[in-house]
């Protein structure tokens, strides 16, 4: 059974903007997915028929087998979701935003407490459970979020956009708990601009592109239609190139090479040939993200 089913999934909203013009879309159960996409593109819209803040023009859509227009309760029941922008109340407590929400979904309020409990220590704000939202830091705003989210145990977290404009420590942060999230079970799809996060922590990704799904794929298989990476070798000492030569090296500076690789198979010999002609290596590593470029490639292809 797949976690979310999208079907020829069209939306268009009041006044005629065509957000999605069939989209179809299948994330698996337990993976770590990406929607990828750039402003406008119609993520958020996809999001919002998954977690029935908006209503769709017409299509097909299932989490967890569960139809949205005839098992609408159990298919809300299976999403956590946690939006873009902060919408809590600053001035309710930690404690009590994770707590009513449990109440939305039924849960009595003595086992609200206690789940409240368990998932505030695990995000740790539980030192923070008496404090009033709008004293908590960015940071610990974002993982309130999480934690509302995740109160009722949903099997899929949605997360829109959930690092954007979020410094690189908390970005980090981010990403380990949501790792951790995802080996405990719980699929996972988020939306990003950052192509970085997605080659870090992504099983699978789609991108959108006006209302249209122009490349789902593995994040594995993707880069591998990369016909070349450029790596950045960084030397302790540097020596006269020898039979490095053949790969075309371009020197950065005293301790620093580029070189081109046309398959990835090639990275064995380059190390053979590096050691053989004296080079320590201290250093290496893919130069700039290497998504970036296929992202770059596919929008202009389907332009
Ligand atoms: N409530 C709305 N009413 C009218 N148009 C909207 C509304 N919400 C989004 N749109 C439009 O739908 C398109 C897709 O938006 P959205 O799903 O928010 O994209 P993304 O999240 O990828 O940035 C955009 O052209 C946007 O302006
Ligand atoms: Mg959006």
């Amino acid at each position: 059974m797949n976690a979310i089913e999208i079907k020829n999934l069209h939306k268009t909203y009041p006044g005629g903007v065509k957000a999605l013009k069939g989209v179809d879309l299948t994330v698996p159960k337990g993976d770590f997915f990406a929607l990828l996409g750039a402003n406008g593109a119609g993520k958020t819209t996809i999001i919002g028929i998954l977690t029935s803040l908006v209503t769709k023009t017409h299509g097909h859509v299932e989490v967890f087998g569960h139809n949205i227009d005839h098992d609408f309760e159990a298919a809300k029941r299976c999403v956590g979701v946690v939006p873009q922008e902060f919408n809590f109340s600053m001035f309710e407590k930690v404690q009590d935003i994770v707590v009513n929400q449990a109440g939305y979904f039924g849960v009595d309020y003595t086992t609200a407490l206690r789940e409240a409990e368990i998932i505030l220590k695990r995000v740790g704000l539980w030192e923070k459970r008496n404090a009033m939202a709008r004293t908590l830091s960015g940071g610990m705003k974002r993982r309130l979020m999480i934690a509302r989210g995740l109160i009722h145990h949903p099997s899929v977290l949605i997360l829109d956009e959930p690092t954007a404009g979020v410094d690189v420590e908390l970005r980090h942060d981010m990403w380990a708990y949501l790792r951790e999230i995802n080996r405990q079970g719980t699929t996972i799809l988020l939306t990003t601009h950052y192509l970085e996060e997605v080659e870090q922590m992504c099983r699978n990704c789609a991108i959108i592109k006006e209302g249209q799904i122009v490349c789902h794929d593995s994040v594995r298989k993707l880069l591998t239609r990369l016909p070349q990476d450029t790596y950045r070798v960084t030397v302790k000492e540097m020596l006269s190139l020898g039979e490095v030569c053949s790969f075309n090296p371009v020197q950065v500076d005293e301790h620093t090479l580029d070189i081109e690789i046309k398959k990835r198979e090639d990275l064995n010999d380059l190390l053979l040939k590096l050691a053989k002609t004296g080079f320590v290596i201290t250093d290496l590593h893919p130069k700039g993200n290497r998504l970036e470029k296929l992202f770059l490639e596919i929008l202009k292809a389907n332009d």
